[in-house]
């Protein structure tokens, strides 16, 4: 394990970076800042390491990004209608910050903040804990929450992240993993030749805010149908409402078999390296976004540009919109209760 500094924030904190390297040579890098992995580095199907997660240069970066770029997102990963919800019976603000509604936390979400860092003892793969108390009020959220995320890159190829938390007041959580995705090995190649399977028959269709209707619509003859690995860019730009409202894939997917165990929930397959990612989780939903904000604007590490769709996120998930959907899996965190996910990235070659 290294430990550098990455960078200082305005207030004069610093900021860390970590670097955990398994026995394969595969190596994660994460900074405090935003609990955000900067680079994840995997062999190609000829062994050749790689980073496959796009990122910033430098700490001013990830401070003045739009992007999410690798962070830890929350309190609510995705969007709240208006910002509002009721929660026993009272109605809280929290902030607005896309277009009408609240997306991945707010104004300063978890993406945004210092975490404390922590190395766990005993464990045998690399592994670095980050805990995060998040004040009650903070963002109009209720209840002070404690959240700790724990990142392992196991010894076979796995970048895993265990997340827990509480609260003092009842409040809502639903934390996720951003990282933008690219396993070709350069961040130039768009992800659309990228093959994508999803463990799922039925997606959340949204409104022109991208806030879910709150039906569970069958993806079969529809472009949202991954059930079997497809290139993402096959049906990408068909004239299909979900799609203009998305500007391409940004949607939940219903994942299979949702018991609060562990399974599969999908696989990134790159032909032209070989690398495939399984993603695994005990998490009911799936958020595929296929970089349709990336504009080139955003420069990233080594001074490259980030065009459009050059990078993906599978964000494991409860479903957008939850605290105002009774129907859909919880996203209620109450004093007293655990709040607890897993979630798997597991990189292998074909
Ligand atoms: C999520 C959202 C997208 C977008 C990105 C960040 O995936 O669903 O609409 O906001 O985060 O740019």
């Amino acid at each position: 394990m290294k430990k550098t500094v990455f960078g200082r924030l305005s207030d004069g904190r610093e900021v860390h970076q970590y670097t955990l390297t398994n026995r394969l040579g595969s190596v994660a890098q994460i900074i405090d800042y935003g609990a955000t992995v900067t680079s994840l580095i995997v062999p190609d199907r000829n062994g050749v390491m790689q980073d496959v997660v796009l990122g910033c240069d430098s700490l001013q970066g990830y401070v003045d990004g739009t992007a999410y770029f690798g962070a830890i997102v929350g309190r609510y990963g995705n969007r709240i209608a208006n910002g509002r919800f009721q929660l026993d019976g009272i109605w809280y603000q929290v902030s607005v910050n896309d277009g009408a509604n609240h997306l991945h936390g707010g104004r300063i979400g978890f993406n945004k903040v210092l975490w404390n860092v922590e190395i766990p003892v005993g464990s045998s793969d690399p592994s670095i804990r980050l805990r995060y108390v998040s004040r009650d009020g903070e963002e109009g959220y209720p209840g002070t929450v404690v959240l700790q995320v724990t990142y392992t890159l196991t010894a076979k190829n796995e970048l895993r992240i265990d997340y827990e938390g509480t609260s003092d007041k009842p409040t809502v959580l639903n934390p996720t993993h951003h990282s933008y995705f690219n396993l070709s090995g350069s961040f130039t190649n768009p992800i659309v030749a990228h093959e994508l399977q999803i463990e799922s028959d039925l997606f959340t269709p949204v409104d022109a805010g991208l806030i879910p209707t709150g039906e569970l619509a069958p993806v079969e003859n529809t472009p949202m149908d991954f059930r079997s690995l497809t290139p993402i860019g096959l049906r990408i730009d068909d004239p299909y409402k979900q799609l203009r409202f998305g500007q391409g894939y940004d949607h939940n997917w219903v994942l299979r078999d949702y018991s609060g165990k562990i399974r599969k929930a999908a696989e990134l397959y790159e032909p032209s390296s070989g690398r495939v990612m399984t993603v695994l989780t005990d998490q009911p939903g799936l958020q595929f976004y296929s970089g349709n904000f990336l504009d080139g604007k955003a420069k990233g590490k080594n001074g490259i540009a980030y065009a459009l769709r050059t990078g993906l996120c599978l964000e494991t998930q409860a479903f957008p919109d939850t605290p105002n959907r009774p129907d859909f899996p919880t996203t209620t965190l109450r004093p007293g209760r655990t709040y607890r996910q897993t979630t798997i990235h597991q990189f292998s070659t074909r």
